[in-house]
């Protein structure tokens, strides 16, 4: 079976991932990768109601273990029925948020039991872990007011400064627990197009490694037979 690459956006609200998720995309498309973009939550039929239930205002009473759990049913559903086959046939699958999300918000955030959103996240996934996340790193208080914009602020973005900035630490944290996987892109200032500059550069550059290690190790193969 071949075995597409799959690549994660990440980071705190509004922090820019919906924009370069689809930028990131096209770039790709363009250079002739076969590409597929997801998101969570609701990138499926059904993640797309789960979604509805979780950010409602209306939803104000929902406890920590449920909002958890319709994440991780959305991720299952993404996973289930666009992420593994998309990786089956060969593509490159862009996540914009995946399981890293339920450890920085339901985890850190709302102070769950990290490797209990760990071992869900598992059967959601059926163990699948991206092989490049880009963590766009952001001030929280910039990224809640670049997110809302002009209109209301869903149930998640109502929350306060404080949960956004352990959710922000949590992220850089995880990011320097697995160098290998992770690349933290700095947002700040930068521009739309600066942003997707440093995105295309780590990706690209990950693509072009990962190419000349799979050439590598076919070439031993030959001299092997
Ligand atoms: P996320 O998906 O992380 O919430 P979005 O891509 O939806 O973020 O961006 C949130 C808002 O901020 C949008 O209005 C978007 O146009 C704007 N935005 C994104 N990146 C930047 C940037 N680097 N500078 C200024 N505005 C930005
Ligand atoms: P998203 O649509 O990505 O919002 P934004 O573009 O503003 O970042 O996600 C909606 C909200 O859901 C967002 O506040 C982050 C939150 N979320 C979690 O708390 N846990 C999760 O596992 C996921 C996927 C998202």
């Amino acid at each position: 079976m071949s075995k597409g690459v799959f690549i994660t956006l990440e980071g705190p609200d509004g922090c820019g991932k919906s924009t370069q998720s689809r930028m990131l995309r096209d770039a790709l498309a363009a250079a002739g990768y076969d590409v597929v973009r997801t998101f969570e939550p609701g990138g499926t039929g059904i993640g797309h109601r789960i979604r509805e239930i979780i950010l409602d205002t209306k939803s104000s009473g929902m406890c920590g273990i449920t909002e958890f759990l319709l994440y991780a049913a959305d991720r299952a559903q993404d996973v289930h029925e666009v992420i593994m086959p998309a990786l089956a046939a060969g593509r490159i699958v862009i996540g914009d948020r995946f399981f890293d999300s339920s450890i920085a918000y339901q985890g850190y955030g709302l102070g769950m039991d990290v490797e209990a959103v760990r071992a869900v996240n598992a059967i959601a996934t059926r163990g699948l872990i991206p092989d490049l996340t880009v963590l766009l790193d952001i001030d929280p208080a910039m990224g809640v007011a670049r997110a809302t914009g002009g209109r209301d602020a869903d149930r998640i973005e109502r929350r306060r400064l404080e949960f956004h900035a352990s959710v922000r630490n949590a992220y850089l944290q995880m990011a320097a627990g697995e160098p290998g996987r992770f690349r933290v892109v700095g947002v700040g200032d930068r521009s739309i197009d600066q942003v997707h500059a440093a995105i295309r550069r780590e990706v690209f550059e990950f693509l072009a490694n990962r190419a000349s290690c799979a050439r590598g190790q076919s070439q031993l193969g030959a001299r092997e037979v």
